[in-house]
């Protein structure tokens, strides 16, 4: 039997980034009733934007570190739950810079736990399918939450180290926390760095888009609505010490999102370059979550992927606003690496 919680006050890490900002959002409309305390260091990630138009008795933005102890001591106590999205999440960048990926993923998730353990707060950490390495693209299987940790980049190593802590603090100290770990987001508000939106906003700027290597690595796309509701599920319903995978059995072939982008937004199939792999480069992720599906009846509702990126181009072009600040220097950090 699930523990019963009902959160009122919730401190929401990285709520200013693509996936926090989603849930800042969904729970803002479907749980209105619960306040917000969003803290966030609005690095070239974060834009107070992403949540600005929600209203600032429900929503109140803190902007600041993780990594600062104090501040933490200041804003932790009176909040009945903490959701911790903030991290690096970008494996190209952990690659070229992996300084602050320790920094932020390692350190920072240390002091929240301290904090969380402090306070006793009840903490969920969201974290990624990436800490259990890579399938080869023939293996029947799919990560199940169990598995052995093999992370392979910078990036997964350290959020690999945050949530071996989550599992120590949790056993040793007792702090009541949670872990999911999630495939691949997409939707509104994903930074152009990453390839969904790369591609998108490549084509709307007259670029051509870039598939790294060979093409056939697999990633296992859910909508980022689905992953919001699904931490929701977890955090007032799932069983303390325990990790949830996420997924929504969306197991595609990169051309072949590729090749979906192009003919949704009516290019040639053909219309992009081939550009240097990225190194360490993970084949496959594949998630099995019947976990999360049979313990709390989560279910994804974005069940049809096309459907899905034909309204994330319409929010791409609709917002350009948003993106186009951030367009050429991440054109630029690309260029200079040859991808
Ligand atoms: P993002 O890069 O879009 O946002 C990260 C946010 O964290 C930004 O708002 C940034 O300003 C903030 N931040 C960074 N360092 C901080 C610090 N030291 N103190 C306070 N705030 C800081 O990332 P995302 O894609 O939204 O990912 C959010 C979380 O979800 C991460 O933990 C990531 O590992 C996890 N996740 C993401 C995906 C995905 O596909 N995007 C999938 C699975 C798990
Ligand atoms: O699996 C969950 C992870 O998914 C999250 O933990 C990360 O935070 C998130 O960034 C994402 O990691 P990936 O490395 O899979 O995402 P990215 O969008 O960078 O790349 C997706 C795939 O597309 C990957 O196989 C590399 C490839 N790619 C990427 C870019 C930016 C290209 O072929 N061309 C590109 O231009």
């Amino acid at each position: 039997m699930a523990d019963a919680f009902e959160p009122t006050n919730i401190l929401v890490t990285g709520g200013c980034g693509f996936v926090g900002s989603n849930f800042v959002r969904w729970v803002a409309k479907n749980h209105p009733e619960t306040h917000l305390t969003v803290i966030d260091k609005l690095t070239y990630a974060g834009d107070p934007k992403n949540i600005g138009d929600l209203p600032k008795s429900q929503v109140e933005l803190v902007v600041g570190d993780i990594c600062e102890a104090d501040l933490l001591d200041r804003v932790v106590a009176g909040h009945d739950a903490i959701v911790h999205f903030a991290a690096e999440s970008h494996n190209g960048n952990s690659i070229l810079d992996p300084d602050p990926f320790v920094r932020t993923n390692v350190i920072g998730t240390y002091r929240l736990l301290q904090a969380a353990r402090k306070y006793d707060v009840r903490y969920h950490h969201v974290s990624t399918d990436e800490v259990y390495g890579d399938l080869d693209f023939d293996e029947p299987r799919r990560f199940e939450p169990d598995d052995p940790y093999r992370p392979s980049s910078p990036y997964s190593s350290t959020k690999a180290s945050s949530d071996l802590l989550v599992r120590a603090w949790a056993r040793t100290y007792g702090v009541r926390a949670t872990i999911s770990n999630c495939s691949n987001n997409y939707g509104p508000y994903q930074h152009v760095e990453k390839f969904i939106p790369r591609q998108i906003t490549n084509i709307l700027c007259g670029l051509r888009p870039k598939l790294y290597g060979t093409g056939e690595n697999v990633r296992d796309w859910i909508h980022v609505e689905d992953h919001s509701r699904a931490v929701w599920d977890i955090l007032v319903r799932g069983r303390i010490g325990q990790t949830y995978l996420v997924g929504a059995n969306g197991e595609r072939a990169n051309i072949d999102v590729m090749r979906a982008i192009l003919r949704l937004m009516g290019q040639p199939e053909d219309g992009f370059d081939w550009v240097e792999d990225r190194p360490g480069h993970d084949r496959r992720y594949a998630i099995d979550p019947s976990k999360l599906e049979s313990e709390l009846g989560w279910k994804p509702d974005h069940t049809n992927f096309i459907e899905g990126l034909r309204q994330t181009i319409a929010w791409y072009e609709k917002n350009e606003s948003w993106w186009r600040p951030a367009k050429a220097a991440t054109e630029e950090r690309y260029a200079r690496q040859g991808r």
